[in-house]
């Protein structure tokens, strides 16, 4: 179900890039798309770089998972263009690292999106009432399903606005067509009604984030 060549299923393996906190460099748009897990002992995941199965890392209990238990998630090593997809509470959220030209285009929006000031304030935290949605710019977070009917979009690196000109990436939603920007706003006249949902996260470190927390729960 892949939206030509710039979108791409997530391989099964583990892996991940770095880049520095303050500094986005250009992208290297050959290295698009990887899955990991994530979990309580994530560090020791990032430092052994092996694929592990989840549930032999991260196994909490019952009361955990009905509360649905923050995840740590190490994004030391995502580089410009990448995204990861970790896990909470049984959904995938997507983790991903943007460049400035991609910061600069998601201020100038692509016009036609259907609430682009997020001022639905059930679909992010407040701090993500911004163009990047996000607490820090370079950094998205969203829930990767989509506001329609559930299905997961497609990471779309390039061109996933083909009516609209220009190069700029976003998400796509195989299901019935509805596309997203890098932001995950939605764009008006699709199926989906809502911007992606933006879960409740911080940063415990610059390149470790916690999934299922806000600043100041810890
Ligand atoms: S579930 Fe995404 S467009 Fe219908």
């Amino acid at each position: 179900m892949s939206n030509g060549d710039a979108s791409h299923d997530a391989p099964a393996g583990d892996s991940a890039s770095a880049a520095p906190a303050n500094k986005v460099p250009e992208v290297n748009k050959k290295r698009r798309y990887f899955l990991i897990k994530a979990t309580s002992a994530v560090a020791a995941v990032g430092v052994a770089g092996v694929a592990v199965p989840f549930v032999q890392y991260w196994n909490p209990s019952a009361k955990a998972k009905a509360l649905g238990a923050p995840v740590k998630v190490d994004i030391s090593k995502i580089a410009p263009g990448e995204m990861l997809v970790a896990a909470w509470r049984g959904k995938p959220i997507f983790i991903l690292l943007r460049d400035q030209a991609t910061l600069d285009a998601l201020d100038e929006g692509i016009g036609n999106l259907a609430d682009p000031d997020s001022e639905n304030a059930e679909m992010q935290p407040e701090f993500a009432v911004n163009s990047h949605r996000s607490l820090r710019p370079e950094i998205g977070v969203y829930l990767g399903i989509c506001t329609h009917l559930g299905c997961s979009p497609k990471y779309v690196v390039t061109d996933n606005f083909p009516d609209s000109g220009g190069d700029q990436g976003g998400f796509f939603c195989p299901c019935h067509g509805s596309r997203f920007d890098l932001a995950g706003r939605v764009v008006s006249a699709v199926p989906a009604p809502d911007n992606l949902e933006v879960p409740p996260y911080r940063y415990e470190t610059d390149t470790l984030i916690v999934i299922g927390e806000l600043e100041g729960a810890a």
